[in-house]
């Protein structure tokens, strides 16, 4: 398996606590993170697809388990919740929110599969289903520019525009609470 340290995009994601000060733009920037990610996945199976280069499966499995948890929870559970909250009937935003929850369960689902298989090619395990992987791994990384588009055209714009002062800094506080970061007094 090639190796590839110099691959700036295999760096390892370590929030600044000051992020969270802003947790709107903290999830935008995650969302480029996430481009990232499925820009990575994609080249390094299209390059080799028989031999992907080792620093960047660890980077997609890094964020497959420990990252993109976290961001659904901050969306699912504080971002559109006060959106529910915040938002007027005319901002057309509940049935663009039950979609993207939609979309979440089945990024789950996709990205517990890719988990698996990425783990056992990283262990040098054989594992069942080489060309069911591959059809995941472009599943996912498809929807998850789809979800995004989404996210970044319709649901931040309205949430800068939507939430208060208070709201933002409850939201922040969550998402820091959730990685174990102190939220910055
Ligand atoms: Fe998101
Ligand atoms: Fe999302």
């Amino acid at each position: 398996m090639q190796t590839n340290q110099a691959a700036a995009t295999a760096e390892i994601w370590r929030p600044d606590p000051d992020r969270f000060l802003d947790p709107i733009e903290y999830i935008r920037v995650e969302h480029e993170r996430q481009q990232e990610i499925c820009g990575l996945l994609e080249s390094a199976l299209a390059s080799a697809p028989d031999d992907p280069s080792r620093a960047d499966l660890d980077a997609v499995l890094h964020y497959v388990v420990e990252e993109m948890p976290n961001h659904i929870l901050d969306e699912e559970e504080g971002l559109f919740p006060l959106l529910e909250e915040r938002c007027r009937p005319d901002d057309g935003v509940r049935d663009i929110l039950e979609l993207l929850r939609l979309e979440h369960d089945v990024d789950r689902e996709l990205a517990a599969r890719v988990r698996d298989s990425l783990q056992a090619l990283l262990d040098a395990r054989p594992f069942g289903d080489p060309e069911g992987f591959l059809r995941d791994c472009y599943t996912f990384v498809e929807t998850q520019c789809r979800h995004l588009a989404w996210e970044n055209e319709v649901v931040l714009p309205i949430a800068r525009i939507r939430l208060t002062p208070e709201d933002r800094e409850s939201l922040g506080r969550s998402m820091a609470t959730r990685r174990n970061i102190d939220y910055p007094d």
